[in-house]
């Protein structure tokens, strides 16, 4: 009788310890998941709790461009923009490394491949898969292997760091979500003496433009300091052309 009820007692033990040694491991594996879940994008940095707050914007922004992406090859454009002068400006020339953010059609991305040459290189970075599809086969059409396409989030571009002498924002800033956020992150994608170009038009956020002052009060909070501003880029002057260096 004593020896029926402590084979018994030994079983139930065995079986307690085993649901809990399995409950144990379901739990190590939970954590492990939501570790990796959380992981950070590769290339970006960790973003504190309280960064992340603080860079939050308290205004209205555009909704991402979805449409047909021939609207951004208009054949006025490149008259119009003074793109060759926007190059210039923001010193791009042959082996320059340089990133078009919002790339849209790859319409300033071929551009500035064809002046970085075949020893400079162009990151294109889009939030939108499709487009980014489109000017990797437009890159291979057009023989231009210095492009690279990165797929971006709403608040990290997802470049290396310090990767690029030239940043262009070609009327895409005003559909950044997060654009403090995403300019600190382009901070560190810059070399010493990097220039980022913003070009926009006047508006109050989400009606695809902004107002320059609001760019440049955002630019200011992600470390950059204004060192050009110009109206060329449009004749009818509703477009205007930032040029910001990181502050020291
Ligand atoms: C109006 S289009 C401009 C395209 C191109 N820059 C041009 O002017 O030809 C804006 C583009 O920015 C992209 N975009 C919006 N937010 C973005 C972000 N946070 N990072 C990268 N691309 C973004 C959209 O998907 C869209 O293709």
């Amino acid at each position: 009788m004593h020896s029926s009820i402590t084979a018994r007692d030994a079983l139930c033990l065995t079986l307690v310890l085993m649901l809990l040694g399995c409950s144990s491991v379901a739990t190590q594996q939970r954590a492990q998941q939501q570790q990796q879940q959380q992981k950070p994008p590769a290339n970006s940095s960790p973003t504190p709790p309280e960064d992340a707050a603080a860079d939050r914007i308290d205004r209205p922004t555009s909704e991402p461009y979805t449409g047909d992406l021939s609207i951004f090859e208009d054949a006025q454009r490149e008259r119009n923009l003074q793109i060759n002068r926007v190059m210039d400006i923001l010193k791009i020339k042959e082996g320059s490394s340089v990133a078009d953010i919002g790339a849209g059609s790859g319409w300033f991305t071929v551009r500035a491949a064809r002046r970085a040459g075949a020893s400079g290189r162009v990151y294109a970075v889009e939030i939108n898969e499709d487009y980014i599809k489109y000017i990797d086969r437009r890159a291979a059409r057009e023989k231009l292997p210095s492009v690279r396409t990165v797929l971006g989030s709403e608040d990290d571009p997802r470049l290396p760091a310090r990767s690029v002498d030239a940043v262009l924002i070609l009327k895409t800033y005003h559909e950044i979500a997060q654009p403090v956020r995403v300019l600190k992150r382009l901070r560190a994608a810059m070399r010493d003496g990097a220039l980022l170009g913003i070009i926009d038009r006047d508006g109050e956020g989400d009606d695809h433009g902004l107002d320059g002052e609001q760019v440049i009060r955002e630019a200011g909070q992600a470390g950059f300091t204004l060192v050009e501003q110009h109206d060329f880029v449009k004749p009818d002057n509703m477009d205007y052309f930032l040029v910001f260096r990181a502050k020291n």
